[in-house]
């Protein structure tokens, strides 16, 4: 499969990114707001293009596609910028969803990390929040959405059945190739997650990119904050290691972070600049190569 040869309607099934991250809100709702029963009898035509999302992305993500992408991206030779340009540049990600929910993606960013923020988590924690979805920017280069965004899940073994909609599994090729589609796959059991491919998307792009800088938990939360399947499923303790499952409960505390800190009062870019481009400062270069 070739992206070039990919229908407008193959690259773009969702009207935005943030479809997917409104439908993971109904998936799993907030402990204290709604039942996980709402999300089953959610009855909404934008429910289908997730669904259609989810086909396109469970279809096309097989192990070489993510070998090609990571040769593809990984070189990091597409663009030098400074890290708060890359949140603005994300921002030009023209947005068509409804202008009255809907944050732009800096400011998706910015509660995010001033939730942790006021939590009174380290600073590194916070540039966590900030830099997470950073990665989105592949999006800027043309790759379809399904290989930005959406649960991601190991490549190279059997896909588990706890991953959203499986049932596409089957129109994925690897499932049906014997070097790929057993329990460990091309992988030893318990081997760490660090030796696993995950399908490709903006968690594994952002964290090579930041894997110089950051302490490690704040790498896990963003490398994983999107395996859903294992972080809320736990369907893949059998690749995990000790030293995984220490550092998943990093993932874990991040998490409602992400989902749940959508705050009534959007937070005002100006004030926060100048704290954050301190941060920044502090723990990365003034450049960063995409
Ligand atoms: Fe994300
Ligand atoms: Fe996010």
């Amino acid at each position: 499969m070739k992206v070039a040869s990919l229908s407008e309607q193959e690259k773009a099934p969702l009207d935005s990114l943030e479809q997917w991250e409104d439908d993971l809100l109904l998936r799993y709702p907030e402990p204290e707001h709604k039942a996980k029963d709402e999300y089953r009898n959610y009855d909404n035509p934008g429910r289908d293009t997730v669904r259609e999302f989810y086909r396109l992305n469970h279809t096309y993500q097989t192990y070489d596609f993510v070998m090609e992408k990571e040769r593809e991206f990984l070189k990091f030779d597409k663009k030098e910028m400074p890290v708060w340009g890359v949140a603005e540049f994300l921002n030009t990600l023209i947005d068509d969803s409804d202008p009255d929910t809907d944050l732009d993606q800096l400011q998706h960013l910015l509660q995010t990390s001033e939730a942790i923020r006021a939590d009174g988590h380290p600073d590194w924690f916070v540039l966590t929040g900030f830099l997470h979805d950073m990665g989105k920017v592949l999006c800027l280069f043309g790759e379809p959405q399904w290989a930005v965004v959406g649960d991601t899940f190991p490549v190279g073994c059997r896909h588990s059945d706890r991953i959203v909609y499986p049932e596409f599994f089957e129109l994925n090729p690897d499932s049906k190739d014997e070097r790929y589609n057993t329990k460990y796959g091309v992988y030893e059991p318990n081997c760490g997650l660090r030796n696993v491919h995950m399908s490709w998307g903006h968690d594994e792009y952002l964290y090579q990119m930041m894997k110089p800088y950051m302490p490690e938990p704040a790498l896990y939360m963003m490398r994983y904050h999107s395996f859903y399947a294992q972080h809320r499923e736990h369907a893949y303790d059998h690749l995990m290691d000790d030293h995984d499952r220490e550092m998943f409960k990093w993932v874990n505390k991040f998490n409602p972070y992400d989902l749940y800190s959508k705050s009534p009062k959007p937070p005002v870019v100006s004030e926060l600049k100048p704290y954050y481009e301190d941060l920044i400062a502090k723990y990365l270069p003034d450049t960063i190569r995409l």
